[in-house]
């Protein structure tokens, strides 16, 4: 499931970050192990990770915590999917059956928690307060994202900044943490430091926006997920917000009552025609290349850099991906 384009740079690096994560799911309880590893086996695109190892990289980091710092990153993105599965009763993750469909509820949500606490643990062992700082700041703005989210569903008036401010928080804290944690490691520099949070922070953004595309136009083999997930919950992304914002009266008719309704799946191929008929994918499509640009212009004092050049594919992957 790795990039191709990431497989040269830091393959080795990356399987190095895995390991540690395994070693990290240890429990003498069988069923965490059980759950742990299920979701963590199951692949995934290991992009934060990614993320920071590059950044680091390119910032002269001289140490030896990144693999470990990269795991927990990871581990934190994992746990919010086993609660994020859940919360959107989501049945397909990775290519297969979600561990909530697969173990039940209850068991995601704790072991959910288990990874959250297990990746305290771990930054713990770093030593570091900028570190803690950093990593417990972008997992509280994450619940915060998800909270968020969860108040505005079926609200079919949520706008356009609204759903950029629960991105942001949900989904590209994580990512602007991840490459802030590079630069932290590196050679101290103030100014290089918030350039990488702000890619990361675009870059995250470009990833949303991009997720709530393919929800509509993917294809459920190469995402690995059911499509339709978000309109079944009622959950107002950037197509939906366009397409309420500019589309005929009957495209708006059809979409509210969608939303209003809360989505039941015999609506979707009524509501992806309408997206497309208001313009609404392509609308998203481009703020996504937006935000990539965004995360690009960040890293531009650097761009000759080869790890800066592999964060720049990254960038341009983002927004254009089909996976
Ligand atoms: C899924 O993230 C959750 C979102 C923020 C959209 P990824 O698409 O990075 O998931 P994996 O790790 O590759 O499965
Ligand atoms: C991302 O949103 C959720 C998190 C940041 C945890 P989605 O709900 O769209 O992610 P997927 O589509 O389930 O991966
Ligand atoms: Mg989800
Ligand atoms: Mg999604």
């Amino acid at each position: 499931m790795l990039l191709d384009f990431l497989k040269a740079p830091i393959g080795a690096d990356l399987a190095r970050v895995d390991a540690v994560l395994r070693e990290g799911l240890r429990s003498e309880v069988a069923l965490i192990r059980q759950i742990a590893e299920y979701i963590v086996g199951g692949g995934g695109k290991r992009l934060r990770p990614a993320l920071l190892l590059l950044a680091a990289r390119a910032c002269g980091d001289p140490g030896n915590h990144r693999h470990v710092l990269a795991a927990v990153v990871e581990m934190i993105h994992t746990a919010t999917l086993l609660h994020d599965d859940v919360v959107d009763e989501s049945s397909q993750r990775r290519g297969r059956a979600t561990a909530n469909a697969a173990f039940g509820n209850a068991a995601s949500v704790l072991v959910g928690d288990f990874l959250y606490s297990r990746a305290f643990q771990m930054m713990v062992g770093v030593s570091s307060m900028r570190v803690l700082e950093i990593l417990s700041d972008a997992t509280n703005v994450i619940a915060e994202g998800e909270v968020l989210q969860l108040m505005h569903a079926g609200d079919a008036s949520l706008g356009e900044d609204a759903y950029l401010e629960v991105i942001r928080r949900k989904t590209a804290k994580l990512f602007e943490a991840a490459a802030r944690l590079g630069a932290v490691l590196g050679r101290p520099d103030a100014v290089r430091e918030e350039a990488y949070a702000s890619y990361g922070r675009h870059l995250g953004s470009a990833f949303q926006i991009m997720d709530d595309v393919l929800d509509y136009t993917g294809d459920a083999g190469t995402i690995g997920k059911s499509l339709g997930d978000d309109l079944a919950e009622g959950k107002m992304t950037l197509p939906l917000i366009r397409a309420l914002a500019v589309g005929s009266p009957a495209v708006r008719a059809r979409i509210r009552h969608a939303i209003e309704e809360g989505g039941r799946l015999d609506d979707f191929a009524a509501v992806t025609a309408a997206l497309a008929e208001a313009g609404a994918i392509d609308y998203a499509r481009e703020r996504a290349r937006q935000e990539a640009r965004l995360a690009a212009d960040a890293l531009a004092p650097w761009a000759s850099d080869p790890e800066v050049g592999t964060l720049l594919q990254l960038a341009t992957f983002s927004a254009d991906r089909t996976n």
